[in-house]
């Protein structure tokens, strides 16, 4: 079977999935406001993909690319109802690293099953500490339950990290608090520079705290000793003098198109090979594999070389 590459040698070797597109939280970089989370929830609770045709699309794909990571995103994941189940196919697939990415307002009650059924790490978005800043963020109030979660998730033994949004002139204040928290408990903590998707498209820069700035912040508090950076990862680490381990996902400042080797499925199964393009390409079971190749390599077309050019859909709907 052919190895799907392109000439500048990148390959897929991590799925991400995106198992329904709505959402319990209502975030700013995500949705502009309830009305748009509501819609998006309407429309999303039938869009979803049953686990057993997902699972017969995941099989496929990973026979296919012989993929080494997937992750399962959202919309928010745990929403998803099968969600036990589906894990233990994945794992049943033969996929050797399952993770997941989440809000982690429903892990408290998650957190030992998943790990029970073979999902090894999760990333959890916390954007604020305070439960004002977090409202602002997220237009919920849930950060206790969240620490509840994440606490359940450790306690389970799932490999944990965080993942931050930086907005200026929203979270600017929670970056430092954030970075003692997980100082605490021993876990990686990422910013995420604000990317220009969905209603953000044309003025994430309004809200855009870039990677320098960010370090900035943390420098008030911390000496940053820079890490190497691994092959196709999303973030460049610093290691924190007495606090944690930082990463910057500096999508802007510094992207990291060049060895991507990230392939999207959705919820509705069809796969996009970049985030910037959001034309889907629709992958159907009763294809012939040389079908799915030729589809395969449309998606590995999409890769922007350079960098992020933005992208009409959020997060919410194509997945993170
Ligand atoms: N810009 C930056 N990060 C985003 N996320 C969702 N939307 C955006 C955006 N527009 C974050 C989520 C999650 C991660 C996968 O991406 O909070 O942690």
């Amino acid at each position: 079977m052919a190895v799907i590459t392109d000439k500048y040698g990148r390959s897929f070797s991590t799925l991400r999935v995106s198992l329904l597109h709505h959402c319990n939280l209502g975030c700013v970089y995500c949705v502009s406001g309830n009305d748009e989370l509501k819609q998006a929830n309407a429309s999303g609770k039938t869009d979803t993909m049953a686990a057993d045709r997902l699972l017969a699309m995941i099989d496929r794909l990973h026979r296919q690319l012989q993929l080494s990571t997937i992750r399962l995103t959202g919309g928010e994941p745990l929403l998803y109802p099968g969600l036990v189940d589906l894990i233990r196919g994945i794992k049943a697939i033969g996929i050797s690293s399952i993770k997941l990415t989440t809000n982690g307002f429903l892990l408290e009650r998650l957190a030992l099953p998943l790990k029970e059924a073979g999902m090894q790490s999760i990333n959890v978005s916390l954007d604020a500490l305070d439960e004002d800043v977090f409202f602002a963020m997220s237009r919920r109030h849930s950060v206790d339950r969240i620490i509840r979660g994440i606490d359940a998730a450790l306690a389970a033994g799932l490999n944990v990290k965080l993942n931050t949004v930086a907005m200026k002139g929203i979270n600017d204040s929670q970056l430092l608090p954030l970075a003692a928290f997980a100082a605490e408990r021993g876990l990686k903590i990422r910013y995420l520079e604000v990317m220009a998707m969905g209603h953000l498209y044309a003025q994430a820069d309004r809200h855009l705290l870039t990677r320098d700035e960010i370090l900035d912040i943390l420098s008030r508090r911390y000496v940053l000793t820079p890490l190497d950076r691994e092959a196709s990862a999303t973030a460049r680490y610093w290691q924190a003098q007495g606090g944690p381990v930082i990463g910057i996902i500096a999508n802007e400042s510094e992207p990291f198109c060049r060895d991507c080797d990230r392939l999207r499925l959705d919820s509705s199964g069809n796969i996009y090979g970049c985030l910037s393009s959001n034309h889907p390409i629709a992958l159907g079971l009763e294809e012939t594999e040389e079908e799915w190749g030729q589809r395969l390599q449309q998606a590995m077309a999409q890769k922007q070389l350079v960098r992020f050019t933005g992208s009409d859909l959020s997060m919410l709907q194509i997945g993170g």
